[in-house]
């Protein structure tokens, strides 16, 4: 029998991810709301509420069945509706324009010019070049007593990358960062209204600064992402230049915050497990099973969201149109229903079925690229970190709820 939707169907459980328990071990809630209410209703404090998943089976549900759909409401002030001012107008346009919040059919074309320059080949061809910038951030830092891996080193590689490849690279990268993770925090579950603030300047000042490369590139076309959007935008299926410059914020977001967590996690990974150098020299192939172990125990993206669109029943409760379920893939990856042993972290674990990167219509566009960077750095440390020393002996993160990446990565020649 189902439970009945909406409220009043609470359990006796609250998930609160804002509490300091949430902060000091997500895991071991997520794993009591797997095992006793994995398809969890959490009641909004002003009435409402959406639903949280924690087990793999349903994610993958929501990520794959067309009951689910992906106009999922943006942060605060990009919600209100149209007739009603929006407090955050930059912020809004900028957000509701990106292919993340969009669903079929509208969602395949905008995905589909900009997922040319992701494809496996496109990818490869960048190698060489994510080699020369990975020595050249290297050497940079070699005259340095200590460095942050995570800022120095794995922020500074992704962030060039994914400017370069948009034709961001006349940008200040320092700005460009700081512009993200002001969105980012926004973007999060639960932004205070003062992180709304800061993403409505960045909003702004990110679009005026996109907006102009995007004019230096119709004059001087070249073989970058914005070059390319532009000769194919028009028409029904092009894309106009709003969402041009909109898709590619997106892009400089999804494709740096992520690269560096992941990147941050292998190297400390690395650091505690010096055994690992030893073997990454004798078999380059425990590269892959590394940075796929990473990506599943400490995801990157740890929830995402979606709509009910029609009707559904999961796990014994009724889902109804137009309600908001959050899907914990950081909880999923930690399923022992998919994966032996979850809560251990297990370098040499063969490769499963893990939801790092998403599911289905919206499964990460960029994941070829985040593989291949951190395939790229990996073995440039393996080479060069034998003597890093981590400074700090705790590792600490970011306090996020929806973004999983460390703070920072201090470390020294030993
Ligand atoms: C380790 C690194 C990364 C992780 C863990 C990650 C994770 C994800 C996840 C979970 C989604 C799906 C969200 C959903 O279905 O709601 C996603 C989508 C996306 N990612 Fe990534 N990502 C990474 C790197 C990148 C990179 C390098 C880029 C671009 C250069 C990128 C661009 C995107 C885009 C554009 C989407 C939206 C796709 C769509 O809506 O069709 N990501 N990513």
């Amino acid at each position: 029998m189902t439970t009945p939707s909406a409220p009043g169907t609470e359990s006796e459980m609250m998930f609160e991810p804002t509490s300091a328990e949430f902060a000091r071990d997500r895991y071991a809630i997520y794993r009591r709301f797997r095992e006793q209410d994995p398809v969890h209703w959490r009641s909004g404090r002003n009435g409402g509420g959406r639903w949280v998943l924690f087990r793999h089976a349903d994610v993958s549900r929501a990520l794959t069945d067309s009951a689910f759909g992906r106009q999922v409401a943006p942060p605060a002030g990009a919600t209100a509706p149209a007739s009603a001012p929006r407090p955050f107008p930059a912020l809004s346009a900028l957000i509701s324009s990106w292919m993340i919040f969009r669903d079929h059919p509208e969602h395949d074309r905008m995905r589909n010019p900009v997922a040319r320059a992701f494809t496996p080949s496109e990818v490869a061809r960048l190698r060489t070049r994510a080699q020369t910038l990975v020595e050249t951030v290297l050497d940079e830092l070699e005259t340095r007593a200590d460095f942050d891996v995570v800022e120095d080193f794995a922020c500074t590689l992704s962030l060039r990358m994914i400017a370069e490849l948009i034709g961001l690279d006349g940008v200040d990268l320092r700005m460009l960062r700081a512009w993200s993770l002001a969105l980012a925090v926004a973007i999060d579950a639960e932004p205070t209204p003062a992180a709304l603030e800061r993403a409505e300047l960045a909003a702004r000042e990110l679009t005026g600064v996109v907006g102009l490369a995007l004019e230096r590139r119709r004059r001087e076309p070249r073989g970058d992402l914005l070059s390319q959007l532009l000769a194919a935008s028009g028409g029904e299926q092009g894309l106009d230049e709003h969402e041009i410059i909109s898709n590619c914020i997106l892009l400089v977001g999804a494709g740096h915050e992520t690269t560096t967590s992941v990147i941050g996690f292998v190297v400390a990974c690395l650091l505690a497990k010096p055994e690992c150098f030893e073997r990454l020299a004798a078999v380059p192939s425990a590269r892959h099973a590394i940075i796929e172990e990473c990506l599943r125990y400490e995801s990157p993206v740890q929830f995402t969201a979606r709509v009910v669109k029609s009707e559904v029943e999961l796990g014994g409760r009724r889902l109804v149109p137009g309600q908001q379920v959050d899907l914990g893939l950081g909880s999923a990856n930690r399923d022992p229903e998919v994966f032996a042993e979850p809560e251990r972290l297990d370098l040499e674990r063969k490769p499963g079925e893990h939801l790092a990167f998403g599911g289905g219509r919206h499964f990460c566009l960029g994941a070829p690229l985040a593989r291949m960077e951190a395939a790229v750095a990996l073995e440039a440390i393996a080479r060069r970190g034998r003597r890093w020393q981590r400074v700090e002996p705790n590792l600490t993160w970011r306090p996020a709820i929806a973004f999983r990446a460390l703070e920072r990565l201090v470390v020294r020649r030993g």
